[in-house]
């Protein structure tokens, strides 16, 4: 149905956490593609526990695009992620990302075709979420980020974060009004009432809040650490945000699609 990226403007707001709960929390098969040009493979070290290593990644699939066989790299290094209670298996693909920050230079030729092959997962009943970690690094995937049918800005909802967020948030919209797709950008509030409002959040920053999730520490570090699930883990503040977070971007999705497909209607002379 979608491709979504989730990406940071500064700080450590909860990309990854967000992007994994988010998966988690799809209600399709997804594939979770982890394109944080700081490497490290955060899900393989969290959530994962360092438990397995990852055999391929983005760096192997660099190498496909210079031999042709993208599609068959990407089935290739992809793996189906356990669900966060531990021995179940969830419905969530992972595509790992790299391992060292210095890995990240060598894939500004993957992003443009690994972007249309993601988009024509589609066809395969498969959705697809990109942690894109934070904006600005070298390696970065934008061509991902400006292909996205939605790209969710993550930040906290105080001052520091929102004041980085503003200063992202007018280099995407600029990005994305070139590309035709400014109503593809939006915020995810980490934290949402500490201390702003998503209200206030909106009106100060002039950008829609598509999704807001509560502070919950202990269920987040299920996420983003691998720890073991509180009690009552599923039904959690966290997780039924999660829950009503997935919905809410389905929904934007299907609102932005519609209005392209008006637009076109009516660039083109379509109606009556
Ligand atoms: N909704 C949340 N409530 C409380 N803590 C959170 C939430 N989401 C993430 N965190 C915490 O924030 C920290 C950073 O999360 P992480 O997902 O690694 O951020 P990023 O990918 O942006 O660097 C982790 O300790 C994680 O547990
Ligand atoms: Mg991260």
């Amino acid at each position: 149905m979608a491709v979504i990226v989730l990406c940071s403007a500064s700080g450590s707001p909860g990309v990854t956490a967000t992007a994994l709960g988010l998966a988690l929390a799809w209600p399709r098969p997804v594939l979770l593609v982890d394109a944080d040009p700081t490497g490290g493979s955060a899900i393989f070290a969290g959530y994962l526990r360092a438990q397995s290593a990852p055999s391929d990644s983005l760096v192997d699939l660099a190498v496909a695009v210079r031999d042709g066989h993208l599609t068959s790299a990407i089935a290739a290094a992809t793996l189906r992620l356990p669900g966060p209670t531990g021995a179940d298996v969830s419905t969530v693909s992972l595509l790992p990302g790299t391992r060292a920050h210095g890995q990240a230079r060598g894939l500004a030729g993957l992003w443009e075709p690994l972007a249309a092959e993601l988009a024509a997962l589609e066809a395969t009943g498969q959705d697809v979420i990109v942690d894109a970690g934070r904006l600005g690094l070298v390696g970065s995937p934008e061509p991902v980020l400006y292909a996205a049918d939605m790209a969710l800005l993550v930040a906290r909802s105080d001052l520091v974060s929102l004041a980085g967020a503003r200063s992202w948030a007018e280099t995407l919209q600029t990005g994305f009004e070139r590309v035709g797709g400014v109503s593809a950008l939006s915020l995810l509030l980490v934290g949402e009432g500490r201390p702003y409002s998503a209200k206030e959040v909106r009106k100060v920053l002039q950008i829609s809040v598509t999704a807001s999730l509560p502070w919950d520490p202990d269920a987040a570090a299920v996420f983003a650490r691998g720890a073991t699930a509180p009690r009552r883990f599923a039904s959690s503040a966290l997780v039924r945000s999660l829950t009503a977070a997935s919905t809410a971007v389905q929904a934007g999705v299907a609102a932005n699609r519609e209005q392209l497909v008006a637009v076109g209607a009516g660039s083109s002379g379509g109606l009556p």
